[in-house]
């Protein structure tokens, strides 16, 4: 039912510098795979087989690594080596991939907003790949959402319960609890300073939104660090209507920080990784 799924892949990746200072963040690989590719893949596995990413300069080889390398397929093929292409083949097979490049970096919300061409008027997913979220064996958390979606046509936001001491890294949302792990959300904060949280209810790098996200996000004032907030946008979305926060079924990595990253590095090699 949601065709869409747009990735944000514009940032710098300042933490990971000198390594990506000619290379994006996003393709840095968690054991042998490119972390962006992580997220396509939960997306396609979510029905959503239009990936669409706003990307920026710099950032060329993650529109190549979403293409065919004849060189490559011609040199490996009926090769022993042709089963490391694999994965990459089969993602190339279930979707398609666009693009547009965020001229400037003005925030999230501005970022969702560079992607309105792309999506069009029609409910999306959006995926920031640094977060990596892994459901061994069950629905990925974009399905998970999905599935919810087609229950209650609102936007969705992914969260996860964070130590106090957290919140201060993300956008922190307060609701009423409709169930166990599902809130509508009355308020939202944007990286709240310390003590200040509405709960410890943080949210992660998922999404569905509904197209009306963009007439809001064109309205919206800069707010925390002078940057366009995707969690503004939400929180006048649910004053208006509805927001939904739904805590998911999986193990989250915090892939865009040194640490997170190589935890999920270590997770992925003695769980996942296939020779
Ligand atoms: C973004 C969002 C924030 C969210 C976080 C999840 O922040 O603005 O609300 O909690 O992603 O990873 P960023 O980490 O890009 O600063």
């Amino acid at each position: 039912m949601i065709e869409k799924c747009l990735f944000p892949v514009a940032g710098y990746g300042t933490r990971f510098l000198p390594a990506t200072k000619s290379m994006p963040k996003e393709m840095l690989p968690v054991v042998n795979k490119p972390l962006v590719q992580y997220g396509v893949e939960e997306a396609l596995d979510a029905g959503m087989n239009t990936c669409c990413f706003v990307t920026g300069r710099g950032k060329r080889s993650i529109a190549d690594h979403f293409d065919i390398s004849y060189e490559l397929e011609h040199q490996i093929s009926g090769s022993g080596k042709e089963s490391y292409l694999k994965s990459i083949r089969d993602v190339l097979d279930r979707g398609v991939f666009t693009m547009v490049r965020q001229r400037e970096m003005r925030g999230l919300g501005h970022a969702i907003l560079t992607g309105e061409p792309l999506v069009g008027n029609q409910p999306f997913g959006v995926v920031l790949s640094d977060d990596l979220c892994l459901n061994t064996g069950g629905d990925g958390v974009l399905a998970q959402m999905a599935k919810l979606y087609a229950q209650f046509r609102c936007s969705i936001v992914a969260i996860q319960e964070v130590p106090p001491e957290e919140a201060h890294k993300y956008g922190v949302i307060a609701g009423e609890s409709l169930r166990d792990g599902l809130y509508r959300v009355e308020d939202m904060v944007e990286k709240p300073p310390a003590g200040e949280a509405p709960s410890n209810q943080a949210i992660i790098g998922r999404y569905i939104l509904t197209p009306d996200i963009f007439e809001i996000l064109r309205d919206t004032p800069p707010g925390k660090n002078g940057e366009i907030q995707l969690t503004d946008a939400l929180l006048t979305q649910a004053k208006q209507g509805c927001v939904m926060a739904y805590r998911f079924q999986g193990k989250r990595f915090d892939c865009g920080s040194v640490p997170g990253f190589v935890e999920a590095t270590n997770h992925v090699y003695e769980n996942l990784y296939e020779e």
